[in-house]
């Protein structure tokens, strides 16, 4: 029997080893090569996750896959190359860019991601393949196929927000993460994690959007069920940009091994944006926290989190109860 796209998933194979290829042995691939090992990346590294350089040409790769015989209709549909508006041929959709190949579960590439060299306002940081037949961004997870193992060993999941951080925990030798496509976290992603464990720590970066990203991606958590932790890092900076900077193992023991709870989050999130010296914004401060943790707090919790709230704004706890009953 014929496995379906066959050729797409081949054309992603053959343009990837394309792309390694140009990264590791052409002078053209040098500088995203020097950009790599600026990144941490080693040789041996680039080989393991296939990274590659697509050139910056028109026809590079689709003059390639039309000699090669692959149907250029179909490599359109497969996302990695683009019809002319005139109907004359195909050029390539990946040019000048830092490719990333993107694995499905069975760790067989269906699209890429592709980074520029350097951040401009001109074109975006990552351009990813379009939806195809064999790429659902949504449904993806990267590094799903190589965690699977790691997480079941060690009995839970680390989820990033970029793959990035994913490849740079890897290679670090921490292998229980994934990471979504830069977008929500979705349905099918979770019960994915789900089947293979019931603990999972969300890692968003350290800016306002990673602490939007986690208070979204931990109610979605929470509702199919899994024992959650949030970790938080420090302002501005990522998972790559601490492991790089202080290593693995303080990412471990002070990122990682001191996760929030759901709880915890919540009063940090809501105290983050707050000038506690201000009156108004102590009313504000318990009046989120209030609304965020009105339910499902065990007696304990509702306890500590009283406390917390009493310490921080200097209300009486009798005050905070009273106040509470009334929320809930
Ligand atoms: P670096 O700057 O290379 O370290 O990337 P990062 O991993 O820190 O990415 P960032 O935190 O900016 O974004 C997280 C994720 O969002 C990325 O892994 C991408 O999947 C996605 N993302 C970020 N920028 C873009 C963009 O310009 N276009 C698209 N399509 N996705 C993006
Ligand atoms: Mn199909
Ligand atoms: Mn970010
Ligand atoms: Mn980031
Ligand atoms: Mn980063």
């Amino acid at each position: 029997k014929e496995v379906a796209h066959k050729q797409m998933y081949e054309a992603h194979e053959f343009a990837a080893n394309f792309y390694n290829h140009l990264l590791l042995n052409t002078v053209e691939g040098e500088k995203a090569y020097q950009y790599l090992e600026q990144r941490g990346f080693t040789r041996e590294n680039i080989e393991k996750y296939n990274i590659g350089w697509a050139l910056d040409d028109w026809e590079a790769l689709s003059s390639l896959l039309q000699r090669q015989g692959f149907d250029m209709n179909e490599m359109e549909q497969a996302g990695l190359v683009i019809q002319r508006d005139n109907g004359t041929g195909f050029f390539d959709r990946f040019r000048g860019r830092v490719m990333f190949p993107l694995y499905d579960d069975h760790g067989t590439i269906v699209g890429f991601s592709g980074r520029v060299l350097e951040k401009s306002d001109k074109e975006a940081k990552y351009l990813n393949s379009p939806e195809t037949p064999i790429f659902e961004k949504g449904r993806l997870l990267y590094n799903f196929h190589r965690a699977r193992l790691n997480v079941r060993k060690k009995g839970n999941v680390i989820v990033f927000e970029g793959f990035m951080d994913t490849l740079t925990a890897d290679r670090h030798g921490l292998e229980n993460t994934v990471a979504v496509m830069g977008t929500a976290l979705s349905d099918t992603q979770l019960i994915k994690l789900k089947r293979i464990t019931n603990d999972l720590i969300i890692c968003c970066d350290g800016d306002n959007a990673g602490w939007e990203a986690s208070k979204r991606f931990a109610e979605l958590v929470m509702q199919k069920g899994f024992s959650l932790k949030i970790a938080v890092l420090p302002n501005k900076m990522d998972p790559d940009d601490y492991i790089s900077e202080n290593g693995i193992e303080a990412f471990q023991e002070k990122i990682i091994n001191r996760p929030h709870t759901y709880m915890s989050f919540i009063l940090a999130y809501a105290k983050k944006s707050k000038n506690l010296s201000h009156e108004n914004d102590v009313l504000q401060y318990i009046h989120e926290v209030m609304e965020e943790l009105s339910g499902g707090l065990t007696p304990v919790e509702k306890d500590m989190m009283l406390r917390q709230l009493s310490m921080d704004t200097n209300v009486s706890v009798d005050a905070l109860e009273q106040q509470y009953a009334k929320a809930a």
